[in-house]
């Protein structure tokens, strides 16, 4: 029986392109490994209502891990509109399935490593070896909306903040509410990770992005856990920073930071910016990470206008393929391929479209295998 399960979800579009080519470079590394295919993406909503079966749900449960690709969303109206005949008007609503997974999963840690491989000729400064910690399942994105805003829930607030005063006369239909709500254990989780891998890696530094200053109850219970946890890593030193200044400085002096450590929203934001710094989509992969299940991926979405046309950078998901090799505790096969990758960008003789070349999706990967075996 192989080592490893890993479920394989490619989803739409270039998903499938990179999946490809992240099959062709572990095969040439001999991860000993099961692929086992597992149906997520935009068919499977338009077919069956549901772009994350129930039957992807229970074999992601029997593996490992899983590599994910991308999958193609649309608005709520849109989404509906596609659905087969038999099921529209049913009151199915589309929900974001990578979002669900990592709630299903508690996939609380979203790990973004941005480094610049020397070579690149996207990256902002060749010195940069960025690694972003975002919380991933609680604050802005946690999902507790509302609108019109239910009257229970304005009853309440208007008991308990002063705040709400600025809304009064201001009728509940014409009212958004979403809320960001954090908790103690989970600002904790997502900063230890961060001071662990800061002291695993020889990080002097962790920087915390929030908005302390305003956000004053979440932000705040970030900063003071931060604080707490910081006085256990006596070599490594917290820097606090505002979400607005930290954009300017990631432009300014981008160097000078190492591990950075967010909460959902600002975290996404943050790492985005980051990503770019090193060369944008065809580069940064995350990993969406729990105490005993991640799942993988390239950040990029299924980026309709090139599918299946093997165009795509599949450096993203290659990198991607990295991560989950040091998350299975596999460090050498994983130093090995980002040495492989990192020749390849050097080298600068295969590149994709993104990358002022004419190289295909595979071609790279073909590359990269080349230095593996
Ligand atoms: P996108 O990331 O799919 O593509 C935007 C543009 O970036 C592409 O048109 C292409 O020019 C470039 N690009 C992306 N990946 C690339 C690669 N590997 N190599 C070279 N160039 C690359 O974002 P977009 O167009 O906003 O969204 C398309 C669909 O993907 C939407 O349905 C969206 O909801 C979904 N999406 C899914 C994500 C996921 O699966 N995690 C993340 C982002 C978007
Ligand atoms: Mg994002």
């Amino acid at each position: 029986m192989p080592k490893y399960r890993i479920a394989w979800m490619p989803g739409d579009g270039i998903g499938v392109d990179v999946m490809d080519a992240a099959k062709i470079v572990l095969d040439a590394i001999k991860l000993d490994a099961a692929y086992v295919p597992a149906d997520i993406g935009w068919d499977f909503w338009r077919t069956e209502g549901d772009a994350l079966p129930q039957r992807t749900v229970d074999t992601l449960r029997s593996c490992d891990c899983a590599l994910f690709a991308a999958i193609t969303s649309k608005p709520k109206e849109e989404a509906e509109r596609e659905l087969v005949p038999e099921l529209r008007g049913t009151g199915l609503v589309y929900r974001s399935p990578i979002v669900r997974l990592r709630q299903l999963f508690d996939l609380y840690v979203n790990l973004r490593p941005c480094k610049a491989f020397k070579g690149n000729p996207l990256n902002f400064r060749d010195d940069l070896n960025l690694v972003v910690f975002r919380e991933n399942t609680q604050g802005l994105y946690a999902g507790v909306e509302f609108h019109p805003l239910p009257t229970a829930v304005r009853t309440a607030l208007e008991a308990a903040s002063s705040g709400m005063a600025a809304f009064q006369g201001v009728d509940s239909a014409d009212i958004a509410l979403s809320t960001r709500i954090f908790t103690r254990q989970g600002c904790q989780r997502i900063l230890r990770q961060a001071f662990e891998y800061a002291k695993k890696h020889g990080y002097p530094t962790v920087t915390l992005v929030e908005k302390a200053n305003v956000i004053r109850e979440t932000s705040g219970l970030m900063v003071r856990e931060a604080r707490k946890i910081a006085a256990g890593y006596p070599g490594i030193e917290l820097w606090e920073t505002n979400v607005d200044a930290m954009a300017m400085w990631l432009v300014k002096n981008p160097q000078d930071y190492g591990v950075i450590v967010s909460s959902n929203m600002f975290g996404d934001i943050i790492s985005d910016l980051c990503a770019q710094l090193v060369g944008g989509l065809g580069f940064a992969a995350s990993g969406n990470i729990g105490d005993s299940f991640a799942v993988f991926e390239p950040t990029h979405g299924s980026a309709p206008k090139y599918a299946g046309q093997y165009v795509a950078n599949p450096t993203a998901m290659l990198l991607a393929v990295k991560l989950m090799l040091d998350w299975l505790g596999e460090g050498d096969l994983a130093s090995r391929l980002e040495k492989a990758i990192a020749e390849v960008i050097a080298e600068g003789a295969v590149r994709t479209y993104d990358l002022g070349g004419s190289a295909s999706t595979l071609d790279v990967a073909r590359a990269v295998a080349k230095k593996l075996v």
